[in-house]
């Protein structure tokens, strides 16, 4: 027994020591510990607190708020509040005082400009309001409303549905890329990324089943948001009856208006109380680690309720910190009270969307770790807290090398300052942001750039093209696009062959734009089909073109785990080109079954979505008359034929500038004007494991998907070219001789 004993305190020794290790390493904290005698005290070491200043900042968020407001949020009307129905709850946004003013003024105006802080309602009540005044002439006509991001335009539409009652995807759909869940006899309001809004002009050109457009978040200025805005003022004056909204958070609205001739702007009061600002005293290196600990400091310190919102850049940022969170949660046990924890991206599926709008259970705190798309696109009650490290990840591309890529930067001030207000909707608030006071009037640009300034510009060029407009130089736009930035997109397409030397659009360019997806992977299907020594591959090349659209979530779990399981899944394959082939093909013969990808570590829902992709993609195949050309190329070639070859000279026919040859430094892409840059093979390519594994020479040529800058320049999905006179036969025009020196 006596040895029982020790056994036991060791144990628990052993325990303690983790618990503080855990906490430690996930805060990146020096000394925090956890002590306590009978019960646990929760103690952070002054060292590893992230100190804030105290700022009550009024000039950034003025008081708006009254006593009459205080009085409301009262424990006991939050519960009444609860209590109120559905429609109640309509009546209480801010919008609802302003229904009859705002359907006059939509009424005598063609264009209106509604601005209102983010929760006031435009989105989910604006487009019911014009059903309800009869805009849609009972069924005739449609009314649209665009979202920057499928995340919003989805959950919107579900709500929407939900008030008005009706099923979503009959009256109320939504249309996103790959996924059209709308109905055409019966659906009346269309949530919609603004992407699909502007496919649809390739059909329609002056949009003639909607009776009224609504470009929500205008702010935000996506590319295909101002390319809309350009292609509407086209046709407005020939579509009289044509009614268009643009709504906007509280920034750039005067830009639109004088835009539009001067369009009238009506403003939504909203509510709004104060929001403490709270800055770092020094910057912080890591400001996912300060992130973190923060979220424990105001768990740990503030009364409940009140959640908190993490304002992160991205999804592999957001899994880190939800698993920081949960190990030091669970070394902390029944130390803490409860907390939920709730991620939201972009990709994250639609299914655990809902999460971030369930309320939060009593005694407990909801964390919210978002991108920014709950800057203004998605609204969650109850946030008290924000967390903001003011960064955020953007586009970023460089005419001059043609090089695009996904960077984190520092946002706007404007961006904070939204960020901030997330706090004051429910009650007073409180804003941690984890840089300096000094950072944020001194570092901060005082607007986000539009993304029309810093990214490729191809296929919108392409899509203008196709729909008649050549003079491009003068399209009207908010921002106009530097001439570099244009010519490179028209030499890109050239390039492609999408358009003939003139710069006029070709028949195969008009097929790139019929694909779904960016033209190069429409080349790629093209030449699959149609180019003499690729014919036949068509089948595979589609299921990797659809697998690349998913490849951030297809394998589960943590890296070295990941990459293990991966070859695990197919055995030895030479890029990962032939890695997704293999896996969708196996999960194809295993009947899509659920149980393979749960075996092989697979998630089994994005595969689902790859297949709807696929899916997708064939049935464009089929119109375009290429499925029925691979069939015939299929007779006549040999049934034991390697296909790797054919797929391999698709992919250099659509990605040509994507190409790094192996110099005695590394890698370097092979740049047409100025020279390559220094790019490395991503760790977690197969390409990569495959040369270190097998000591394989490496491969002279690598064609890569895309370029992401972390500690250095990688190239990820990459694929081996094994002869260099693949890329003269494939793309002559652009591989002459001197293109591929170093
Ligand atoms: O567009 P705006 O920011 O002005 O507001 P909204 O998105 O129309 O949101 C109005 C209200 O609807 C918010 O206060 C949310 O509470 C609620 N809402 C929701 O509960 N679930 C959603 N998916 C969207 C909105
Ligand atoms: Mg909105």
């Amino acid at each position: 027994p006596a040895q029982n004993g020790e056994k036991e305190s060791r144990q628990k020794l052993w325990e303690d020591q983790q618990m503080k290790n855990a906490v430690r390493a996930a805060s990146g904290a020096e000394e925090i510990y956890v002590e306590g005698s009978q019960g646990y005290d929760f103690v952070f070491d002054d060292e590893a607190m992230i100190e804030f200043t105290e700022d009550s900042n009024e000039d950034v968020l003025p008081e708006e708020h009254s006593e009459y407001d205080n009085k409301l949020l009262t424990e006991l009307e939050r519960e009444n509040k609860r209590l109120l129905t559905i429609q109640e709850t309509r009546k209480s946004l801010p919008v609802y005082h302003f229904r009859q003013e705002l359907l006059t003024s939509i009424k005598e105006n063609q264009i209106l400009i509604v601005v209102g802080e983010t929760g006031s309602g435009k989105t989910t009540q604006l487009p019911q309001y014009l059903v309800e005044d009869g805009y849609t002439q009972r069924g005739r006509y449609q009314i649209a409303c665009t979202q920057p991001r499928r995340v919003a335009a989805t959950s919107v539409a579900a709500r929407v549905a939900d008030e008005m009652n009706v099923v979503l995807g009959k009256q109320v759909g939504y249309s996103i890329r790959f996924e059209d869940k709308t109905t055409p006899d019966t659906t009346i309001l269309k949530y919609m990324t603004d992407g699909m809004l502007l496919r649809e002009f390739m059909t329609d050109p002056e949009l003639s089943k909607y009776a009224c457009i609504m470009i929500d978040e205008a702010h935000e200025r996506t590319l295909a948001t101002d390319v809309l805005l350009g292609l509407l003022k086209d046709i407005l004056p020939h579509r009289k009856d044509l009614k268009l909204i643009i709504s906007s958070a509280t920034m750039n609205a005067t830009k639109f208006s004088s835009f539009f001739y001067d369009a009238p702007i009506f403003n939504v009061p909203g509510r709004r109380f104060p929001v403490d600002i709270h800055y770092t005293l020094q910057p912080e290196a890591n400001y996912l680690n300060a992130a973190v600990t923060t979220i424990f400091q105001i768990h740990t310190t503030q009364a409940l309720p009140g959640d908190i919102l993490v304002f992160l850049t991205g999804q592999e940022e957001i899994e880190a910190a939800q698993q920081s969170l949960e190990d030091i949660a669970h070394a902390l046990g029944d130390k803490i009270k409860d907390m939920v924890i709730a991620p939201i991206y972009a990709n994250l599926p639609q299914e655990q969307q809902s999460k971030i709008f369930q309320k939060t259970p009593q005694d407990c705190r909801k964390i919210v770790l978002a991108t920014n798309i709950a800057e203004t696109s998605l609204t969650i009650d109850g946030i008290k807290y924000v967390v903001d490290p003011g960064f955020v990840k953007e586009n970023s591309y460089v005419p001059s090398t043609g090089m695009s890529q996904l960077l984190t930067v520092p946002c706007s001030r404007a961006s904070v300052d939204q960020r901030a207000g997330r706090a004051g909707r429910v009650g007073p608030g409180k804003c941690f942001r984890i840089f300096t006071k000094w950072s944020y009037f001194h570092e901060l640009e005082p607007l986000p750039k539009p993304e029309i300034l810093r990214t490729n510009l191809s296929q919108v060029v392409l899509l203008l093209l196709s729909l008649g407009v050549t003079d491009l130089i003068n399209f009207p736009l908010l921002d106009k696009p530097s001439i570099p930035a244009l010519s490179k997109a028209l030499e890109n397409l050239y390039i492609l062959g999408a358009l003939n030397s003139k710069g006029v659009i070709t028949r195969l360019g008009r097929m790139m734009c019929e694909f779904p997806c960016e033209p190069d992977f429409g080349k790629v299907i093209h030449t699959a089909a149609t180019h003499e020594s690729c014919k036949g591959a068509l089948e595979e090349v589609v299921t990797i073109v659809a697998m690349l659209h998913e490849t951030a979530s297809i394998f589960v779990h943590a890296r070295a785990e990941r990459d293990q399981n991966k070859t695990a899944v197919v055995g030895k394959v030479s890029s990962d080109h032939m890695l997704y082939l293999r896996t969708f093909n196996s999960w194809r013969d295993m009947d899509y079954s659920k149980s393979w990808c749960f075996d092989h570590k697979v998630q089994y829902k994005t595969m689902v979505r790859v297949r709807n992709i696929r899916d997708q993609l064939w049935r464009c195949c089929d119109k375009l008359g290429l499925a029925a050309l691979n069939e015939k190329a299929m007779k006549s070639l040999n049934v034991d034929e390697n296909l790797e070859p054919r797929i391999i000279k698709s992919f250099i026919a659509g990605f040509p500038t994507n190409v790094a040859r192996l110099s005695p430094t590394g890698y370097r892409t092979l740049g047409k004007s100025q020279g390559g840059v220094n790019v490395s093979i991503h760790p977690t390519s197969t390409v990569f494991q495959a040369a270190r594994q097998d000591m394989k020479k490496p491969s002279k040529l690598i064609l890569y998907q895309r370029l992401v800058l972390t500690s250095k320049e990688f190239m990820r999905d990459c694929m081996p070219v094994p002869r260099e006179d693949w890329l003269q036969e494939m793309v002559p025009h652009y591989f002459n001789g001197d293109n591929t020196q170093d």
